[in-house]
């Protein structure tokens, strides 16, 4: 996590900085940093404080920094150390001449601090970043570059950085290992940064820095070199798309805005890869014949991605006939998994920067495996990685809570598994034209129950006093109570757990009774008999009850306190609905406790460490 952004060039670099800060406040909030060089003296100057980026510009209206054109900046989520202005980000040595930005863990930073404390180092922070700038000076005989390589070299974990010295006014050094690093080449100015759309209105030139490199920056020059201190020739890429709009449009949250999105995204999604009745999966860089061979897949990805897998793992599986693994990505690296040449590799991705699935994706591609993705962000870290990309084209999401690119995430693997059903003959014409019909009919349907946000809220906003939810679910919907219970406590810090609801009786049952609500996934299906048993039993023990189920259910009524009522469509589909009655009632719930719905805390966007 953290975001970096740095610059050396011709122009005034606060405002690039705390405007590129800004776009990087998806990747952690609880703190931030700006550090320049005072170029007349020269001395390195900071500003910093805890929580948003929008308190830091507070303070810089009241406590300016001077004029300079080489700078370094921080968002933080805090790993080592409370949030705070102590350990918020740059992080000084005890000259008080260096500067350093990082985003990752240094895993042996507690070793290298007691050989520093013996050395005399004094440490102001908790934070394992503050090694680095210590180590710097203690290599500070050798020139600026090779002091950051001896240090970089005595580190362990994944990190990337950002270097100053006021004795070295002219230079910003940046080097990354595992977190995400981007070098913005412009004209007598250059950039770093821990993402393109951080820098992409002011030059689209880019040398993603790979693991392992480190960049001297300087204001028309940008030298790559290996740890080793090999000179690199790095490639330079022309980044072709742009970032899409961020403004809430009116709406209270941009959660609810892109709750809001999501009869469009599938909409675009549909017209560009449905033609007739055939898939188009263009990106995917897999001949039919390839997709005919593969005898198993294994889909990797965290939180909510994760939830869209599972999903993806009973239509696969049902529409064409692959046996599919689903694995939290955090797990999969550490489990041994059987990778054989017919293994498909399936990382699912809104960020494409998640550290753990990023790292999962180079394990198996260590192991042979052949890699496809499905991501939303254009030229991430995963697209970059991957041997094939279905790129969601949800549009930028920045509700820390995700609800458009887990629906776009859905309806990409509802394409795949058509796709791979057809080229497997695994089912039959007919059948596949049919789902294809029902498919492309969900973003009419998602209008229909998008009209009902309100009555859908006053559920959420009397029901938010409880203290604990329990979300419960079967078969192809046991992943959208996961879903529903993460959406709830991700933005309403309440308690909430998913299960499958034959599951309840093993466990969760012990915990119902009238203080306990429990959202109950009863649409039609094979398994809608077996749902009413469970309400039944929930019912028994004065649980208070909400229904998710399919209009024309008027039995339901009767035995639940809540019906939300979607539309009939193929019980194959309805995850892909049931996501957003889910969805409104943690956002009416959350917004009705006060609740910061779209930065929650704790949390953020695009995790980048493990
Ligand atoms: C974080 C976000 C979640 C997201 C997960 C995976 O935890 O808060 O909303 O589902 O990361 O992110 P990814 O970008 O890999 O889909």
């Amino acid at each position: 996590m953290c975001g970096i952004i740095g610059y050396v060039g011709h122009q005034q670099a606060l405002p690039i900085l705390i405007e590129g800060l800004k776009k990087l406040e998806y990747r952690g909030y609880d703190s931030s940093g700006v550090g320049i060089i005072c170029l007349d003296e020269p001395k390195i100057m900071i500003r910093k404080c805890e929580g948003k980026i929008c308190n830091l510009q507070e303070l810089l209206k009241t406590h300016g920094l001077p004029e300079s054109t080489i700078g370094i900046s921080h968002t933080r989520w805090a790993t080592h150390g409370v949030p705070s202005r102590v350990n918020a980000h740059p992080h000084s040595d005890c000259s008080g001449k260096i500067l350093v930005v990082h985003n990752g863990i240094i895993e042996n930073y507690q070793e290298l601090k007691s050989v520093l404390v013996k050395k005399g180092h004094k440490f102001l922070s908790q934070t394992d970043t503050e090694v680095i700038a210590h180590l710097i000076e203690e290599h500070s005989e050798k020139d600026f570059l090779t002091a950051v390589q001896k240090t970089i070299r005595q580190l362990r974990g994944a990190f990337a950085l950002g270097v100053i010295h006021s004795d070295h006014p002219e230079t910003l050094i940046a080097a990354r290992i595992g977190s995400p690093l981007i070098i913005g080449l412009g004209k007598n100015e250059n950039f770093i940064a821990s993402d393109v759309p951080a820098i992409l209105d002011r030059t689209a030139k880019v040398i993603y820095l790979k693991d392992g490199e480190l960049a001297l920056l300087r204001k028309n020059l940008v030298q790559v070199y290996t740890f080793a201190g090999k000179s690199v020739r790095p490639k330079i890429d022309q980044v072709s798309f742009t970032v899409g709009s961020v403004h809430k449009e009116g709406f209270a949250h941009f959660m609810l805005k892109e709750i809001h999105e999501q009869p469009n995204v599938l909409t675009q999604m549909f017209s560009s890869r449905i033609k007739g009745f055939q898939i188009h999966l263009e990106g995917l860089q897999l001949t039919d014949a390839e997709l005919k061979g593969f005898d198993q897949m294994m889909i990797v990805a965290c939180g909510t991605a994760y939830h869209a897998g599972l999903v993806g793992k009973y239509i696969i599986e049902k529409l064409a006939g692959i046996s599919v693994a689903v694995d939290v990505s955090s797990e999969f690296r550490y489990r041994s998994p059987i990778i054989t040449p017919k293994t498909l590799i399936l990382a699912i991705s809104q960020s494409g920067e998640t550290a753990d699935t990023l790292a999962a994706v180079k394990e198996a591609k260590a192991k042979g495996a052949k890699i496809i993705s499905i991501c939303n962000v254009l030229g991430s870290s995963l697209a970059r990685e991957s041997d094939g990309v279905l790129y969601t084209h949800a549009g930028p999401e920045i509700g820390v809570a995700s609800t458009k690119a887990y629906t776009a995430q859905l309806a990409m693997l509802y394409l795949l598994a058509l796709k791979l059903s057809r080229v497997r003959k695994k089912i039959s014409r007919k059948t596949s034209q049919e789902l294809i019909k029902d498919l492309k009919e969900i973003p009419s349907l998602y209008q229909r129950i998008l009209k009902h946000t309100q009555s859908i809220s006053r559920i959420g906003h009397d029901n938010a006093h409880f203290g604990c939810f329990l979300f419960l679910g079967r078969n192809l919907n046991f992943p959208s109570a996961l879903e529903g219970a993460l959406k709830l406590k991700e933005i309403s810090y309440i308690p909430a757990e998913g299960y499958a609801a034959g599951e309840m009786k093993h466990g969760p049952i012990a915990l119902i009774d009238e203080y306990r609500a429990v959202v109950c996934i009863a649409v039609q299906s094979d398994t809608y008999e077996k749902m009413i048993s469970n309400i039944e039993e929930i019912r028994s023990r004065r649980g208070k009850i909400i229904a998710i189920a399919t209009e024309g259910d008027d039995s339901i009524k009767e035995r639940v306190h809540e019906v939300i009522y979607i539309p009939s469509t193929n019980p194959l589909l309805t995850p892909l609905l049931v996501a957003l009655p889910l969805q409104l009632i943690a956002y009416s719930i959350a917004t009705k406790r006060g609740c910061d719905v779209d930065q929650p805390r704790n949390l953020a966007k695009s995790v980048t460490v493990e």
